[in-house]
């Protein structure tokens, strides 16, 4: 297949980079539910863009559509230079075990150890690993990078929620993705768990070089991690900036996200 040049862009800061992952006018509804309304996205290569929404305005559907969970009606949808919509279905197996996705929840496997989770996506990416057939190495480096290698035998059931979470980053990482989506990364844990777990998404954005979609709608974790952010408002990308430009914005509908 002949590969797309790669697709470098200015931005508002006049730095050349380069584009790795895009959304052009998606839209998406549930019946009369219009979800996704035009929806446009960029993620340039190495930053932590985070798309800040109101519970059910449709973070999780649009995250869905991008890893092919689910379809949208319309719209474009390029990841490393590819229309995933014109793939095969060995070519998008190849491009996903490029990106990682953090389920919202842990999403671990409750009847598995914490090493057979681990195995699991390697078993399913296992020509990206052909030549690398050490998979305890590769299984604990993983752990390693959230500080739980002590856990390998232990059971999802015997371990913290924010343990579970880090899990979840591991098995995320072990793929040594390109991308990580994250869906929701700190909901549902205390605020010190949630600071360790944002703590550990920058250390493995600075190791790995990735570049991270993050869904959140927590104002303290945005403000921590990101570069960029995009407001989801609507069904559309109703504001774009740093947390700085849009933390002073006058816009109601802004504001509204900044007053919590
Ligand atoms: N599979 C589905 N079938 C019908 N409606 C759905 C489905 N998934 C999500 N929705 C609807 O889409 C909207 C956005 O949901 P979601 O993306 O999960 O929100 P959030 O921003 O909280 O992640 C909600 O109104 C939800 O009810
Ligand atoms: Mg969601």
């Amino acid at each position: 297949m002949k590969e797309d040049s790669a697709i470098i862009e200015k931005d508002n800061r006049e730095v050349a980079r380069e584009i790795v992952l895009e959304l052009k006018d998606l839209n998406k509804s549930f019946e009369d539910n219009h979800v996704l309304k035009h929806f446009n996205l960029k993620l340039y290569k190495g930053e932590n863009l985070v798309v800040m929404g109101k519970s059910g305005s449709g973070k999780s559907v649009m995250i869905k559509c991008l890893v092919g969970l689910m379809e949208a009606d319309s719209g474009k949808i390029t990841v490393m230079h590819k229309d995933i919509t014109k793939l095969n279905q060995e070519a998008l197996d190849i491009l996903r075990a490029d990106i990682g996705f953090l389920f919202q929840g842990s999403a671990l496997y409750d009847s598995m150890t914490v090493r057979e989770n681990l195995e699991f996506p390697l078993r399913r990416h296992s020509k990206k690993f052909k030549n690398n057939a050490n998979t305890e190495a590769l299984v604990i480096e993983a752990l390693q990078n959230v500080g739980l290698a002590h856990a390998i035998d232990l059971m999802p059931a015997e371990l913290s929620g924010g343990m579970q979470r880090r899990v979840a980053l591991a098995r995320t990482l072990i793929l040594q993705p390109k991308i990580i989506l994250y869906d929701e990364p700190t909901s549902g844990l205390d605020p010190i768990t949630a600071k360790e777990i944002i703590i550990l998404m920058q250390v493995i954005q600075k190791k790995y070089n990735t570049s991270s979609l993050i869904i959140t709608h927590d104002v303290d974790c945005a403000r921590v991690i990101s570069d960029r952010m995009i407001l989801l408002i609507d069904g559309t990308n109703y504001a774009e900036g740093t947390f700085k430009e849009l933390s002073v914005s006058t816009d109601p509908k802004i504001m509204a996200f900044f007053k919590q």
